[in-house]
Parts: C-alpha cells; sequence; structure tokens
C-alpha cells in the first residue's frame, strides 16, 4: 500500500505527521494495545521498539486502516484512521514485516505495476522503478521473478515498493529482522534518504542500534502499552549509553585493571572472567579516551576494545527493572474488522 502525497492536513496539531491518543486495541481476551499515545513530528524517525507480542504491528495497522481501533484517537497527515481512511491511505506508504510482493512478477514488473496503480505515468512508473531497483541493488535481478528472490531480495524489494510514491508519511515494520550487516546498511541509508527528501518515518524494530542509527525519538512499548518515550539521547542517558570493551592481552590482569579505574573514580567498570572483557558504560567521547589512557599508563596491554549499543535487553532492564519477555502466548485469532 503506497500513496501519493496531495492534499494538506485537515485536522491534528501542526508539525506532528502522526498524532495518536488513547488507542485500544483487544483482540479476545489478549490486550494488543491497551491506551497507546505518541506523536511523530513532520520529517522526523520514532522508532518504536518493543519485544515479540508488544503490540508494534497492530499499531502499524491501525494507523494503516487495516484494522479499527477499539478505541481512541489517530490521525496521520492530518487525516482521522476511522473517518477518512480513503485519503489517509494516499498519505502513507507501508513496508509490512512480512514480505507482500507478488512472487510470478519479476522485481521490475512489481514495482512498475504499484507506479502505475498509484496513478504515475508510463514513463515516470518506470523510471521510478528503475531507479529503486538500482538504489536496492536489484538491478541485476530485475527481470527475474520474484519468488526467486533470496529473503534479502524480497525485503529490499519491499522496501522499495513502499517508496514508488514517494508517501509523506512511511510505515517500516520491522524492516531490517533477518538481514545481513550490509543489506541492513542500505536499507538504513534509504530510510535516511527518504528523510532528506521530506518524509517522515514510524519505524518498529526489536534493535536498539537501528533506534539509535536512524530515529529522532524512540517510543518503547510493552504488552501494549507505553513505557518510556522521549529523544534518543534523553533515553540513551536513562539507559547508560554505550558500553566501552576493553580486551586485555593478558586476561590475568582483568580483576587488576578493574581496580585501577575503581581508583581513578570509574566505579561502574566490571570485567568477566568469562568473556574476558571489561565493561565500562561510557557517557562519551572524552571518557572514552580517558578510561583507555588510564589503562595504557598503567601499562595494560590491550588487545582490543570495541564498544556496544545497550541491547532491547539492557533497555528494558533500565527502564523496567525487568527483562523484556515476550507478551503471553497468542488469542485465538479473532475476526478483524476492516476499515
Ligand atoms: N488477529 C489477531 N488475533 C488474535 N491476537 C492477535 C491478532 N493480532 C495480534 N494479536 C496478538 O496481539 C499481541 C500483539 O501482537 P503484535 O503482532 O502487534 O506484536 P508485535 O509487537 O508486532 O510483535 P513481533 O515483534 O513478534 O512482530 C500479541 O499477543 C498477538 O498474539
Ligand atoms: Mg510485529
Amino acid at each position: 500500500m503506497t500513496g501519493i502525497a496531495t492534499a494538506p492536513n485537515t485536522r491534528g496539531t501542526a508539525g506532528n505527521a502522526v498524532e495518536v491518543q488513547g488507542i485500544v486495541k483487544h483482540f479476545g481476551t489478549t490486550k494488543a494495545l491497551d491506551g497507546v499515545d505518541l506523536t511523530v513530528r513532520e520529517g522526523t524517525v520514532l522508532a518504536l521498539l518493543g519485544p515479540n507480542g508488544a503490540g508494534k504491528t497492530t499499531l502499524v495497522r491501525v494507523l494503516s486502516t487495516l484494522i479499527k481501533p477499539d478505541a481512541g484517537t489517530a490521525f496521520v497527515g492530518g487525516y482521522d484512521v476511522v473517518r477518512q481512511p480513503k485519503q489517509l491511505r494516499r498519505t502513507i506508504g507501508l513496508t509490512g514485516q512480512y514480505a507482500s510482493v507478488d512472487e510470478l512478477l519479476s522485481g521490475y514488473e512489481n514495482l512498475y505495476l504499484i507506479g502505475r496503480l498509484l496513478d504515475l505515468p508510463r514513463r515516470e512508473a518506470k523510471a521510478r522503478a528503475v531507479e529503486l531497483l538500482e538504489r536496492f541493488s536489484l538491478t541485476e535481478a530485475a527481470k527475474r521473478a520474484a519468488k526467486t528472490y533470496s529473503g534479502g531480495m524480497r525485503r529490499r524489494l519491499d522496501l522499495a515498493a513502499s517508496m514508488i510514491g514517494r508517501p509523506r508519511v512511511l510505515y517500516l515494520d520491522e524492516p531490517t529482522t533477518g538481514l545481513d550487516p550490509r543489506t541492513r546498511n542500505e536499507v538504513w541509508d534509504e530510510v535516511q534518504r527518504m528523510v532528506a527528501e521530506g518524509s517522515t518515518v514510524l519505524l518498529t524494530t526489536q534493535y536498539m542500534e537501528e533506534a539509535e542509527q536512524l530515529a529522532d525519538e524512540l517510543t518503547v512499548i510493552d504488552r501494549g502499552r507505553v513505557i518510556a518515550n522521549g529523544g534518543i539521547a534523553e533515553l540513551k542517558a536513562k539507559v547508560g549509553g554505550q558500553t566501552l570493551q576493553v580486551r586485555p592481552a593478558h586476561p590475568a590482569e582483568l580483576p587488576e585493571m578493574a581496580r585501577c579505574l575503581h581508583e581513578h573514580g570509574v566505579t561502574t567498570a566490571t570485567y568477566s572472567a568469562d568473556t574476558g572483557l571489561l565493561a565500562v558504560p561510557i557517557a562519551g567521547e572524552a571518557q572514552l579516551t580517558a578510561v583507555i589512557g588510564v589503562l595504557g599508563g598503567r601499562g595494560f596491554a590491550i588487545a582490543g576494545i570495541d564498544t556496544k549499543v545497550p541491547s532491547l535487553d539492557e533497555v528494558f532492564l533500565a527502564i523496567t527493572g525487568k527483562p523484556a519477555t515476550a507478551a503471553d502466548q497468542p488469542a485465538q485469532p479473532v475476526e478483524e474488522t476492516v476499515a
């Protein structure tokens, strides 16, 4: 489902491309969404982070008019998800969690067809298809049926499809889950390009690293509820920012290294004999340099250093005091009301 930006905002607060208030969606006894509020400012990227079953896909489906909420209000591009589904659909592009390309058509045909469905003139639909195939490294495979594509190639084709109409608001539901690092970077580059061209992006992810790369703001959801919300820097500060990992040349020196840092006031340094790593939460570059300086100054031989963004689990632990767990087993599928 892709759309071309057309009409101006008719409602909603100026400056917000997406406005969600008190959205509730229950499936039988499962509270998939249990009163969610969030906003995405025009031209920015919001990452919706949460474990399996948190309600991410359900929210994307509500915001795409694929299912109706039980309560609450949501506006996208100024359009009401319940009252103005047609106009809203023309404003958005969607890459769902599972690939939705036509298996029998080639990559090129898939994209060309979508362009035509969006009322692009033939020549423009063709040019846009060729351009996006190139951007997602699919030019060589352009004429092959999509059923012969690898998982990563399908994902890329799917992303390209959602971008055909240069939608004002783009939803990406776990766009890089299962992709290799190179392809993941390509997707990130493309998302950044879309934003530079003026799109607003709502992205769901289970990777803190992805949120850090792409998002201006982060909303963490768990069991249908927002449990944290704010700027990336703000939330990172809350969860301890990055961790510096130091691998000493002589693992036997780990306790001594930790003691040395404690003496220099770095009381959060810990080590693990199992992994052979010294871990130091760091707030910024200056602290990183200082820690390495202290260790080097004391003559410890260092075999390697690395910095690590906190994982979703660590974020959860910091926010809720408990690890992230997948929500309860799915309820029986419930007949869905399609808007
Ligand atoms: N059609 C449906 N019928 C019954 N239960 C559903 C339906 N759709 C979603 N659910 C339930 O709602 C909850 C939220 O599901 P949702 O797919 O939104 O989670 P998610 O955050 O996208 O998870 P994941 O990371 O695994 O994709 C889950 O408990 C799920 O089983
Ligand atoms: Mg999902």
